[in-house]
């Protein structure tokens, strides 16, 4: 069976559930480093050798919902709240900018002190001032504010679905629907944005078929972006006490949604980092991965953005992270990408 997933895989055939759950049980090191060395073959024929980077501002922590696995969930009431103002936000994007950073992610909670006024005011002021690319990650919201944020000038949006499985879905989170998730990501597609999604690898109850599905999933959404990291427990949550991702795991998932999504970006996660932050960034890297999201976020703010314990680049400043982040490309013979690095699917509407 092996030999003919591999064959596949070099023939650019498509991988049906079963041939990924093979993938995704296997476990000798010297098999999965000839997976990740074809991912990697894949990614260098669709992506090529550039790092796009994407600075990171995690602009404010409050958040409506009880999501059961997040750090930062409205019940979880140690967390010490806070919000960064419009000017504050807009300052720290033209810090990015002057890194030299060509996209800033604004990242949140689910936090509806930002109205709708604010954040257009907001991405109007960045886009007058700075030749940067602005990905929103703020959650689920209206159709129309996702249209009016997007005529503002917001270019991307980030909204994971955590995962395939309906059912752990609905377990995972009181306040949101699998449906609706689903839903708001075809409207940002329809809108225009370029849209990202992804899931945790790791969650209690989920099964390999999941994250087989997962992967199918991406690709039937024909998504853009696509981010894969370790679910990583936090104790102040109700899931304290679960063993969550494996950095091994989640590099499988990785190397599989290169395979079968072929020319989409894709993340070296934080979490995968956090997991092994030796090493974790390089081997996403080479295993599919061609995207790196430098932490930006004001050093007062960022340990309190922790939506799992043990976060790596709490204190180190958006210049550190710049240069280890730098460096950690240079080291396995990759190159800084240093346009936009939009999307590569080529769609009507841009
Ligand atoms: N509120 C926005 C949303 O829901 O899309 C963006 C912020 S949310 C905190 C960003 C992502 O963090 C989630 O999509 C989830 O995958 C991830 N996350 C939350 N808790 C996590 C945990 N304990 N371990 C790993 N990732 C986690
Ligand atoms: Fe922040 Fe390495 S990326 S210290």
């Amino acid at each position: 069976m092996l030999n003919e997933i591999w064959e596949k895989i070099d023939s650019e055939v498509e991988l049906n559930k079963q041939e990924l759950c093979y993938i995704l049980s296997l476990e000798d090191p010297e098999k999965l480093e000839i997976l990740y060395q074809k991912a990697d073959k894949i990614r260098k024929k669709y992506v090529g050798d550039e790092v796009h980077l994407r600075g990171l501002i995690e602009f404010s922590n409050y958040c409506r919902n009880n999501c059961l696995y997040c750090g930062i969930r409205r019940d979880n009431k140690k967390v010490r709240r806070y919000r960064m103002e419009i000017d504050e936000i807009f300052e720290t994007v033209s810090l990015a900018s002057r890194l030299g950073y060509k996209t800033v992610v604004l990242q949140s909670g689910e936090d509806m002190y930002y109205t709708l006024d604010k954040l257009t005011e907001l991405i109007k002021r960045i886009k007058n001032d700075m030749d940067i690319a602005i990905t929103l990650s703020i959650g689920e919201r209206s159709y129309e504010e996702y249209e009016k944020l997007y005529e503002a000038g917001a270019d991307r949006y980030l909204m994971r679905f955590e995962t395939s499985n309906p059912e752990l879905y609905a377990k995972l989170h009181p306040d949101s629907s699998f449906e609706n998730r689903i839903n708001i990501l075809k409207w940002l597609k329809q809108i225009g944005y370029q849209t990202g999604s992804g899931v945790m690898i790791g969650l209690p109850g989920q099964t390999i078929e999941d994250l087989a599905e997962d992967i199918l999933m991406f690709k039937k959404l024909d998504l853009d972006m696509i981010g894969v990291g370790p679910y990583i427990c936090h104790p102040d949550t109700p899931l304290a006490g679960n063993p969550g991702g494996t950095a091994e795991m989640t590099l499988k998932v990785i190397a599989l949604t290169r395979i079968v999504t072929k020319n989409t970006h894709i993340p070296a996660t934080t979490a995968l980092a956090t997991l092994r932050p030796e090493d974790g960034r390089e081997k996403a890297l080479m295993a599919g991965a061609n995207v790196i999201m430098p932490n930006v976020t004001p050093l007062k703010y960022r340990e309190h953005y922790t939506l799992y314990p043990n976060k790596i680049c709490i204190n180190e400043s958006a210049l550190q992270c710049n240069s280890c982040i730098k460096r950690r490309i240079y080291s396995i013979g990759r190159v800084i990408g240093t346009d936009y690095g939009h999307s590569l699917k080529k769609r009507e509407n841009g």
